[in-house]
C-alpha cells in the first residue's frame, strides 16, 4: 500500500525542536524519509542532540541554533541551511512558551506590567512572523509546500490566566489564514494546530501532583493529557501531500478540552 504519509525529498524545517512536541516532529518527519530536518532551538545543545536523532534514522539533521525573535538572525541562519540544504519545503513554526491554564502564580491581566507581555508576544506571535517571513520566499522557490503554525486552544477560547498568551496564538492564528489565502497560487499551503495539555518537558512539572493533575483533567473529554506524538500525527499530516486540499484551517489537537462546529 502506497505510504500516503511519505515525506521523501522534501526538507524540514522546525522550530523549538530541542525537545517535546517540536523534537517529536522531527523525528516523525525523519522517519517518513525527509532528505534533511532543520532542527532549530535556541538552546544549541537541543539542537545538536535532536539533529542526531534525526540522523540515526536516515535523514539529514541539521542543527540550527538560534533565537526565533531575532529576525536578522532567522533570515540568516535559515537562508544559508535551505541553500546547503536544497530548497525548503516543509516549516513547522512551534517554539512557544506553553503555558497552562492551572497556572495561577502570574497576576491578572489588568495587573501586569507592560514589561511580562514581551515574553508572550516575542516568541509565540513575532517569532512566527520572523520565521514565515525568512521561509515563505524560499519555500516558494523550491516549488511550494506546507506551513504550520503551532498555536494553542489558549487562542481559540481564551484562558484567563494566559490573556497575552491567548493573545499572541490567536494571531498567529490569523496569520495562518491570511498567508493562505496570499499563498495558495504559490502552491503553499498554511494550516494551525491548536494544542491543549500536552506532556513536555516545560509542562511536566506543573502537573507533578496528583491533586492538578485530577483537577485539569475534568476539563478533557477523553481523560488523559496528550503526549508529543499526539500533536506531531496531526502536524505530520498536514506537512504530507496527504493533505494536498487544505489550507487556511485550523485543527484542534486537545482530547475534546474545547469543541468546535
Ligand atoms: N505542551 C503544551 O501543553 C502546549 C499546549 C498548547 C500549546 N502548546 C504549544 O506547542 C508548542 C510546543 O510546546 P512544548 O510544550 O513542546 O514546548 P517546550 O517548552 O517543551 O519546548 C519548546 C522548545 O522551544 C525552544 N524555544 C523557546 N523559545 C525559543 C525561541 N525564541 N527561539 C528558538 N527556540 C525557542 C525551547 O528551548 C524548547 O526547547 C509551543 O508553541 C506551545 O506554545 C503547547
Amino acid at each position: 500500500m502506497q505510504n500516503v504519509l511519505d515525506l521523501k525529498g522534501k526538507v524540514a524545517l522546525i522550530t523549538g525542536a530541542g525537545q517535546g512536541v517540536g523534537r517529536q516532529v522531527a523525528l516523525d518527519f525523519a522517519s517518513q524519509g525527509c532528505t534533511a530536518v532543520l532542527v532549530n532551538d535556541f538552546h544549541a545543545e537541543r539542537a545538536q542532540a535532536v539533529a542526531a536523532e534525526v540522523a540515526a534514522l536516515g535523514s539529514k539533521g541539521i542543527p540550527l541554533a538560534g533565537d526565533v525573535t531575532d529576525l536578522a538572525q532567522m533570515l540568516d541562519i535559515i537562508g544559508n541551511a535551505a541553500r546547503d540544504a536544497g530548497g525548503l519545503h516543509i516549516c513547522v513554526n512551534n517554539a512557544g512558551n506553553a503555558g497552562t491554564s492551572s497556572d495561577t502564580s502570574a497576576p491578572p491581566f489588568w495587573e501586569s506590567d507592560r514589561s511580562e507581555w514581551d515574553k508572550w508576544l516575542g516568541t509565540n506571535l513575532f517569532g512566527v512572523l520572523n520565521v514565515s517571513r525568512a521561509a515563505i520566499p524560499i519555500m516558494i522557490k523550491s516549488g511550494g509546500g506546507s506551513l504550520v503554525n503551532v498555536i494553542s486552544d489558549a487562542g481559540r477560547v481564551g484562558e484567563a490566566a494566559l490573556a497575552v498568551y491567548s493573545a499572541a496564538k490567536a494571531g498567529a492564528s490569523g496569520l495562518s489564514r491570511a498567508l493562505a489565502k496570499g499563498l495558495g497560487p504559490h502552491l503553499v499551503r498554511v494550516n494551525s494546530v491548536s494544542l491543549a495539555t500536552i506532556m513536555t518537558p516545560t509542562i511536566a512539572p506543573m502537573l507533578s501532583d496528583e491533586s492538578a493533575m485530577k483537577k485539569m483533567l475534568r476539563h478533557y473529554i477523553i481523560r488523559r493529557v496528550g503526549q508529543p506524538s499526539d500533536a506531531s500525527n496531526m502536524i505530520l499530516f498536514l506537512a504530507s501531500d496527504a493533505s494536498s486540499w487544505i489550507t487556511g484551517q485550523t485543527f484542534a489537537v486537545n482530547g475534546g478540552y474545547s469543541t468546535s462546529q
